[in-house]
């Protein structure tokens, strides 16, 4: 190990190393907090001055941080965040936790990362640790990032040290968070692994090592293209148990009693969120210019766009028992989030429903807790929307409600006695609550008539 690597490896266990992260978001934050936790003094930096002022205020703004916990390292000195990316030249190690996401073609965004970047190697000095966390194409860190910092005339592995660790963070997730979810982490040379492993046990129980950064970058692509993979399967089972009339929620908890072998996923409107919809996409990307399809991405990502399509479709076969078209029905979505109780509404197949009512000309309503507006950027419907209070009275009002995301704070039971048609995307009411309910992949209760018609 060379001299730079081992006496920011001594400074990073004697907790005397300063840590930034670059990018205060979802992943961000809870990072920086936990290197506070673990004794760093840590600076984070952003490019949205409001993120700054509420961290400098002593508050959190996202869910899973508490706000007590920026107050208490506000407090002791040991958190602080800036615009300014001129304190780079007193740090010693550096997370890159921006957005990727997809252009419009589906090509990876990479803007948020070269920016970043070209702002960190004005203020490269010898010594520094820069990690990449946010979530790339294999070949980014060594392709894209080690080329813009060794044109300072500085080498990675000798002056500076590179690294990349995926971001596992499952927002809202109870069990598992920064600190207990294993870290993978890939260096450019061993010494750059060493250095980034010993930063992330200061705040993380468990470090997995690999052998480089395109390793670790895979690692992630893998995880997140698993997940799409398998609700794409898991989707188009919902659609084939609709066309014959199977109920696809009782196939898989039924499946998943099976002890080995089995994982179970569950359909759902669609996919959402920063990640599951976004990287398989910066794999096949790739992976095309190196001559190779990726057929199970692609496939999986036809299945799972077409879902809110089915979804609307459902609210018309719905209504059609009313004897009502979707044209100036009203229609009640709930919940608009990607997933249960979050507040984040980014790719959200919500959004995508919405849209698709909105163009089959239903008069659109939302509830959530969590949302407590949806601006008319937010979704393609172009209009401001607020949301609807839930009660017996307003359930009873709407032609249809569709349940999209099933947050906690609602009440199902209310829901399922009081709205007269229901399209339940989540399997949140259940089988037995009677004909006026519609679940995804699952064949129609009959009603009494029906059921003394077909006796
Ligand atoms: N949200 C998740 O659950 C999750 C999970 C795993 C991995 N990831 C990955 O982590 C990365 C970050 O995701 P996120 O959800 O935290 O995003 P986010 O949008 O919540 O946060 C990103 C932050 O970066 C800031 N930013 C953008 N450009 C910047 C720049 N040039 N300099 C400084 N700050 C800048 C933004 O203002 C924002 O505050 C993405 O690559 C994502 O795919 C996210």
């Amino acid at each position: 190990m060379n001299s730079l690597a081992t006496s920011l490896l001594e400074k990073i266990q004697g907790r005397q190393a300063r840590a930034g992260v670059v990018g205060l978001g979802y992943v961000g934050l809870p990072l920086a907090v936990e290197f506070a936790r673990a004794g760093l003094t840590t600076v984070g930096i952003d490019l949205d001055a409001r993120k700054v002022d509420e961290i400098n205020a002593g508050h959190s703004y996202i869910p899973d941080v508490p706000t007590a916990d920026v107050a208490r390292y506000r407090q002791a000195g040991r958190l602080s965040a800036t615009t300014d990316f001129a304190v780079v030249g007193e740090l010693d190690t550096i997370n890159i936790c921006v957005p990727t996401p997809l252009r419009k073609t589906k090509d990876p965004d990479m803007s948020y990362i070269v920016s970043a970047a070209e702002q960190i190697a004005k203020y490269l000095h010898p010594g520094l640790l820069i990690v990449l966390e946010s979530t790339t194409y294999p070949g980014t860190t060594a392709e894209l990032l080690q080329p813009m910092f060794e044109a300072t005339g500085l080498k990675a592995g000798r002056d500076f040290f590179l690294a990349f660790s995926p971001e596992r963070v499952d927002p809202a997730n109870e069990k598992f968070n920064t600190r207990n979810t294993p870290k993978v982490v890939g260096g450019t040379t061993p010494d750059c692994c060493a250095v980034a492993t010993a930063l992330y046990a200061t705040a993380v129980e468990t470090i997995v090592p690999v052998t480089s950064t395109q390793v670790a970058e895979m690692v992630k692509l893998l995880e997140n293209t698993f997940r799409a993979v398998n609700i794409g399967l898991v989707n188009e089972l919902a659609l084939m148990c609709d066309r014959m009339g199977i109920d696809v929620w009782e196939v898989v908890n039924a499946a998943r009693t099976k002890p080995f072998g089995f994982m179970p996923f569950y359909p759902g409107p669609g996919l959402g969120g920063h990640c599951i919809p976004i990287d398989p996409f910066y794999l096949s990307w790739k992976a095309k210019q190196a001559g190779f399809e990726a057929r199970f991405i692609e496939l999986a990502g036809h299945v799972n766009s077409s879902m809110p399509h089915y979804v609307a479709d459902k609210v018309g076969e719905a209504l059609n028992t009313q004897r009502k078209a979707v044209n100036g029905s009203s229609v009640l979505v709930l919940g608009v989030t990607y997933k249960k109780d979050i507040d984040d509404i980014r790719e959200s197949p919500a959004l995508d429903v919405m849209h698709v009512l909105h163009q089959r000309g239903a008069l659109l309503s939302y509830a959530d807790p969590h949302v407590p507006s949806l601006r008319a950027r937010d979704w393609p419907g172009g209009y401001d929307l607020s949301p609807v209070d839930l009660t017996r009275e307003s359930l009873a009002s709407f032609d249809c409600v569709v349940i999209v995301t099933d947050h906690r704070a609602f009440d199902w039971a209310m829901v399922a006695e009081c709205a007269p048609l229901i399209v339940d995307t989540r399997n949140a009411i259940g089988a037995s609550a009677g004909s006026h309910v519609f679940r995804l992949g699952a064949p129609q209760q009959k009603t009494q008539e029906a059921q003394s018609a077909a006796a």
